[in-house]
This record gives structure tokens, C-alpha cells and sequence, in this order.
């Protein structure tokens, strides 16, 4: 059991592999954070908490004039409401008598082997080489009778902990929710922490930000209805001398693709609350008697070897553990072409197997039929929502075009997006109030394009009807599902002007049994997320979409970067990266090596192409399939940092078993006659000796020799070369 109970000290110890994460029962009944670091076989660790008369921060009332007792000051599993903690909050509940109050001390407990689930909401599951083990731990509000379940899910050799909390409403009126955060966790000093986040924005999204924790709330949100490009629902709380390699560092990925928010604060005594949610803008749910509200997962992962073991929990946890999707790992994906900027909406059948026909000497295996192949959508004005093949342009029809791709020996994929709706489309003419529109108001344009109100059922199974009918009309072997504008205008002509405060969350639930009801029910279709690239690239995402397509942005140097702040928690194989025509002046094999760090494919129109482009093309496309698992499986580190001034950017693929790597190293800004640069590389066997093919000769070098000398990269070479190195143990 990775989960013990102590009786005698009313402590909870939740192991990993080689973390302990422990909680306790303290005064009160009020639940206090101890731990969370590397393992100990203490039962309890209360002896850290210290309690003093803290001016200004109030005491519960029961502990009987008790100056050293404040909620202000001690760390807490979850908090309460105006019980004179004035840090974040957990929670906010409005009661029946209009109060705002919580405050919840435990009532129960329960340990099982297995994961939670949890009610419309995606979380991950145990593998049958998985331990796991859950706590739900019950607090409750002796008034309201408002609970707060606190659920622990514990992946012991994935150095995982899910959490989450489910809201029950055991009085016998109505509550709302105003804000209800997925966890809370308090350190006791936090001081010396920093924060990391993902900020970006369309075409440059999942850059890295590093800052030191200082005395206020540090806020990362959206609140564009989708988890968004210009914050990833991801942060890190690493030590201030953290690098790659070393030191403490926390992860915390929140499985929700809507609204979030994740706030840090510092308090006044050094120590740091965290917390993480739903972001309770507009917020505000109704929970009737006897019912229950489950907030999103959260996936906590702790490592003391810097930010690559963070990302190696993750990296390897989302292979496994987030989707069933035999395209994850047991069935190879194909390398793609997709026709978005060959075309645009400029198409027909004939000119999509042209491309086709063209690609396929270039080793491509799928085509994929962007936007513009259905309704009347020859531009982004019109067309959304009417979800039938437009003839004009699929004159053959789509079984056949289909037919004939097949012929080709290509697999065939197609695009959607879903969830929109033009002005100018039957679907709106049919039913205006299907979209998000403020009565007595013009809903905010994006794209030219209006929100459909997804969180309504009709509309979910007009989409599921739909799509799945589309899906089932021809052998179609991917989808490409996106989403291009932010949503606003937060009104469901479905429900009563005041249980507005619901359709924010309403629409991730409804997105999230719409993709229940189209992916889950098509086991042989590969799907890739999109919103308008990676603008809803996130954990819960992951759980539908095998891959997510990284950005708009296919500008090789700028995929650097995109790939190393994405590789914080994503592994290679769920990021979409193809090779376009975009900066010309960076060399195929180098575009081509780039998009080796993610799922391969290309985004050009493949009829234009010069015989030499094609020959190295194919060349690249083999070279994908050559390097497929070490690439994709392997350990991946990140040798140099793009947000660095380097003259090289590097990053490394090793396998599990140390018995081969993939380096791949970008020259980006080598200066004339300048010093000798060299990578070094990570995570070999120092023991071992490894044979690579080095500047035209085989060198055979210990993984010691490669990991402390590393390898000189030859400088004499023109602007943007790549240089991939095989390495293979010899036995
Ligand atoms: C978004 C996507 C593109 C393409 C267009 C089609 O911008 O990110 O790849 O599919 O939509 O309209």
C-alpha cells in the first residue's frame, strides 16, 4: 500500500517510489500539511510546525481563547472561509442564508487500491504495471453541512499523485460554489522557491518564465474560455538553485482545457500556498441537496533531480498513463502532409490527390484534408457548423476521394472544428440561439466566427450526430480537431439569468462528453488537437488527443524554443511539429531534424516541390521512422537552453536501457573564427562504450567520455546546419 494510515498519530502518508507526501489530523479536526519531498519512514512530521501568538490572525472559536492557534498561520490540506485564515482560498461557498462560510474539519476517511474518477471530467488511470492506491479524506462543515472530499490517487513508481476535490451537499438547501480550487498545498517555506510557468501567445506559445517568489499573489490565468496560448494550465515551484540536474522541484499539471487559474502566494511568514483551479471569474455554481460537484484533476510530481526529473515523471506518466489510444504507442503514426498551407480553402478532389500523389514520393503516409471541405467555406466567413461535404469541391464525393487516396497506398485524414459556428452557415440560420450571445447585445466576432453554446446537450449531440456520421461515411484514419478564437459572451439561452455563473464550466464539460462520444467511440482513428496551434494544448487534451498540433508558428528556430518550454511536462510523441516552407533560409534536414522533436509531418504543397526537396525529403521521412521509438520512448533531456544566449541548441533521446541515443544539435548563431563549442550529453551508461558515426569517421567513446568531455561540434559550417548522432552501446 503506497497509502498509510496512522491511527496513533492521525497522519496520512502517501509514498511514491522516492517521494513522501504526508498530512495529518490536527487540533481541531482541522487537516494540516506536514510534508512533501523526498521519502522518510517518519509517521509524523508535525514536529515542523512551531505555533505562536501571531498578532492579527484570529482563532477558531473552540480552541478556547487559544492564542497560538490560527489557521493564518498553519499550513492546511484545504482551507477554510472566513475562519480567520486571510491567505487564498480553497474555497468559496455562499450558503443558503446567504453567508459566506466554510468551515470544514474532517469527518471521514477511506483508503482503496485504484484511481479515482471523477464525474465528466478526464483523469488518468492505472496501468496494470502500476501500485495504486486513493485517500478520500471527508471535511465538513458542522452548519452547512457543506463536504469537501479531498481525493489522493497515489502512482507509487510513477512518482505521481492525483488530486482533486469533490463538493457534496449533505444540508438539505441550496449552495453555490464561487470558487473551488482542484488543491491546496502549503510549504512551510517557500521563500527560496521559484515559480515557473508556460506564458505565450498565438504562434509563440509555451515559452519559459522563471520567477522568484516575493511577497504577493503571483497570478497565472486565463480566462478565454480555453486553457489558452497565452498561459499553459501547468506551474513549477523548483528551489532558487535549480537547474536541469539538480535540486528540488515540484510539478503541478491541472486537467482542464477551460478558464484556469493557478495562484502562488507568499505569506507573511515565508511560507507559500499554491492553488489551483477552475478560474472562479464568472463563476458561480449551484449544488442542490444530495448533490455533488467534482472539480478537474490535478497531476503532482516532486523530483530532487531538477527540472529534467520533473519532466521524466510526466514524460513518462503521459505515455502511459492519460490516454487508451492504441496510436499512443502500439501502433506506429504514419507521416503526414496536411494540406492547410498548400491550399487553404482553395481546393478540390483532383488537386487533393495531386498532393497526395506528389507527397507519397516524399515517404509521406497520410494526407490530411484541412478546412474548407464542407459547407460553403471558401474563406473563414461561412461554412461552420454545417458539417456536410460540399460537392463542388469533393466533386467524386468523399468515400471515393477517400478510395482513391487509399489507392494511393495513403491513409486519409480530415478536419474539424466543431464546437464554432459562422453567421453564415444553415446551422445558425436554424438555430440562432445555439450560440453564446448576451440578450441584447452583438456577441464579440473572432475570426468572423460565433461560439457555440456547447455546454447545452442538443448541441453536443447535434456535433456528435455529425461528426460521427462524417466519420463513418468513408476510412478515415485521422482527425484534426480545432478550435480558432477565444470564447466570450458567456450566455446559455438554456438556463435562467441566474444560474449564468455555470456556463463557463458548463461548455468544458459539454466539449468533454462531445470528444466522449466521438473519439472514445472510434478506437481506430487517430485524433490531433488544435486551437489555432497549441492555444488548448494541455493535460486533459491529452487524454482524447493522441497529439497536439504545437503552433501556428512553423518557423523552425522558433520551434526551438516552442519544443523546450512544451518539454517541461509534454513528451515528444504528443507534439505536433511538421516542416513547411517558412524560413527559407534554414535547410530542409534542419527544418526536418527540428520536427523530429515532436510527431513528424509536413505543411507544404507537395506538388511544387523541386525533385532534390522531394529526394531529401524522403530521406528525412525514413530518417523518422529509423529513430521512431528511441524518439519517441526514449528519455528525452535538454542539453542547452534556446532562452539562452547559445550559439547551439541541443537536446537528446535516450533509451530506457542506455543501449542507444539521439543527439540532435542546431548550430544557431556559430561566429567566424570563434572558440570550440561542445555538447555534452546526459543519462548514458559511464561504464559503457558508444559507437558513433562522428565528422565522416566511427568514433567509439565511454558514455563517461561523452558525459564530462562531451562532443565537439564542428563550427567551420554554414548558418542553421543540424548534426543528428546516433549513438549505439557496443555489447
Ligand atoms: C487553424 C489551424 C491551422 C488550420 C486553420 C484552418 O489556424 O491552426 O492549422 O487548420 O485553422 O482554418
Amino acid at each position: 500500500m503506497s497509502i498509510k494510515y496512522s491511527e496513533n498519530k492521525k497522519t496520512f502518508s502517501l509514498n511514491t517510489a522516492s517521494a513522501t507526501y504526508q498530512l495529518k489530523i490536527g487540533n481541531l479536526g482541522y487537516v494540516k500539511h506536514l510534508y512533501y519531498g523526498d521519502t522518510i519512514c517518519d509517521e509524523d512530521m508535525a514536529y515542523l510546525i512551531r505555533r505562536y501568538d501571531r498578532g492579527f490572525s484570529g482563532n477558531p472559536y473552540d480552541s478556547l481563547k487559544e492564542r497560538t492557534f490560527s489557521l493564518d498561520a498553519q499550513p492546511q490540506e484545504f482551507t477554510t472561509q472566513q475562519q480567520g485564515d486571510f491567505r487564498i482560498n480553497s474555497i468559496e461557498v455562499r450558503n443558503a442564508d446567504g453567508s459566506f462560510s466554510f468551515n470544514g474539519r474532517y469527518l471521514s476517511h477511506r483508503i482503496y487500491q485504484g484511481a479515482f474518477t471523477l464525474n465528466g471530467l478526464p483523469t488518468a488511470f492505472a496501468t496494470e504495471n502500476d501500485t495504486v492506491d486513493t485517500l478520500e479524506l471527508v471535511l465538513e462543515d458542522a452548519v452547512s453541512k457543506v463536504q469537501v472530499t479531498l481525493l489522493y490517487s497515489v502512482f507509487e513508481e510513477a512518482e505521481i499523485i492525483m488530486r482533486a476535490a469533490r463538493v457534496h451537499n449533505a444540508g438539505d438547501k441550496m449552495i453555490h460554489l464561487e470558487r473551488i480550487m482542484s488543491f491546496n498545498i502549503d510549504f512551510l517555506n517557500g521563500k527560496d522557491m521559484d515559480l515557473i510557468s508556460l506564458p505565450g501567445r498565438y504562434g509563440q506559445e509555451r515559452q519559459v518564465e522563471r520567477q522568484p517568489m516575493t511577497h504577493h499573489v503571483h497570478r497565472i490565468r486565463s480566462g478565454r474560455g480555453i486553457s489558452s496560448h497565452q498561459q499553459n494550465p501547468f506551474v513549477a515551484l523548483a528551489g532558487r538553485t535549480t537547474n536541469e540536474d539538480y535540486g528540488t522541484c515540484y510539478g503541478f499539471a491541472l486537467m482542464y482545457s477551460g478558464s484556469f487559474t493557478a495562484e502562488a502566494e507568499l505569506d507573511q511568514y515565508d511560507q507559500l500556498r499554491l492553488v489551483m483551479g477552475i478560474n472562479d471569474s464568472m463563476f458561480n455554481y449551484p449544488v442542490a441537496p444530495g448533490e455533488d460537484f467534482d472539480t478537474p484533476a490535478v497531476l503532482m510530481t516532486y523530483s530532487h533531480q531538477g527540472l529534467t526529473g520533473m519532466s521524466h515523471n510526466y514524460h513518462k506518466f503521459y505515455r502511459t498513463n492519460l490516454n487508451k489510444s492504441k496510436f499512443v504507442r502500439d501502433v506506429r503514426r504514419p507521416v503526414l502532409i496536411n494540406t492547410w498551407e498548400a491550399a487553404f480553402f482553395t481546393f478540390d478532389d483532383v488537386k487533393l490527390v495531386e498532393i497526395a500523389r506528389a507527397a507519397r514520393d516524399m515517404g509521406v503516409e497520410m494526407m490530411v484534408m484541412d478546412d474548407g471541405w464542407y459547407g460553403k467555406r471558401d474563406d473563414d466567413n461561412s461554412g461552420l457548423g454545417d458539417w456536410y461535404v460540399n460537392e463542388n469541391k469533393i466533386k467524386c464525393g468523399l468515400t471515393e476521394l477517400v478510395r482513391q487516396i487509399n489507392d494511393l497506398g495513403m491513409k486519409f485524414g480530415i478536419w474539424f472544428e466543431p464546437e464554432m459556428v459562422s453567421e453564415d452557415s444553415d446551422l445558425y440560420r436554424a438555430h440562432p440561439d445555439w450560440v453564446m450571445e448576451i440578450p441584447g447585445r452583438h456577441a464579440v466576432r473572432s475570426r468572423n466566427q460565433l461560439v457555440l453554446d456547447v455546454g447545452r446537450k442538443e448541441v453536443q449531440d447535434y456535433l456528435i450526430e455529425r461528426v460521427n456520421s462524417i466519420l463513418d461515411s468513408a476510412n478515415i484514419y485521422y482527425v484534426k480537431w480545432d478550435i480558432n478564437r477565444a470564447i466570450t459572451d458567456l450566455w446559455s439561452n438554456a438556463l435562467p439569468g441566474d444560474r449564468q455563473g455555470e456556463v463557463s464550466h458548463r461548455y468544458v464539460l459539454g466539449l468533454y462528453r462531445i470528444l466522449d462520444g466521438i473519439v472514445k467511440t472510434h478506437p481506430d482513428i487517430m485524433f490531433e488537437g488544435c486551437a489555432g496551434g497549441g492555444g488548448r494544448f494541455d493535460t486533459a487534451m491529452l487524454t482524447y488527443f493522441t497529439q497536439y498540433w504545437s503552433s501556428d508558428n512553423t518557423k523552425p528556430l522558433d520551434n526551438l524554443k516552442l519544443h523546450y518550454g512544451s518539454s517541461f511536462l509534454y513528451p515528444v510523441c504528443s507534439m505536433g511539429a511538421h516542416v513547411s516552407e517558412a524560413s527559407p533560409m534554414v535547410p530542409f534536414e534542419t527544418k526536418a531534424a527540428i520536427a523530429m522533436c515532436g510527431t513528424f509531418g509536413y505543411e507544404l504543397d507537395a506538388t511544387h516541390m523541386k525533385k532534390k526537396e522531394i529526394r531529401a525529403c524522403k530521406k528525412m521521412s525514413d530518417l523518422y521512422h529509423k529513430y521512431y521509438d528511441l524518439n519517441f520512448f526514449g528519455d528525452y533531456y535538454r542539453l542547452s537552453d534556446p532562452f539562452e544566449p547559445v550559439n547551439l541548441v541541443a537536446w537528446e533521446s535516450v533509451a530506457e536501457d542506455k543501449s542507444e541515443a539521439l543527439v540532435t544539435v542546431i548550430t544557431v548563431g556559430l561566429t567566424v573564427n570563434g572558440p570550440q563549442e561542445y555538447i555534452k550529453l546526459k543519462g548514458l551508461d559511464p561504464d559503457r562504450m558508444y559507437r558513433m558515426d562522428y565528422d565522416g569517421r566511427e568514433l567509439v567513446l565511454s558514455g563517461s567520455a561523452l558525459m564530462n568531455g562531451g562532443i565537439p561540434i564542428p563550427r567551420e559550417v554554414p548558418d542553421f546546419t543540424s548534426f543528428i548522432y546516433h549513438l549505439r552501446a557496443v555489447k
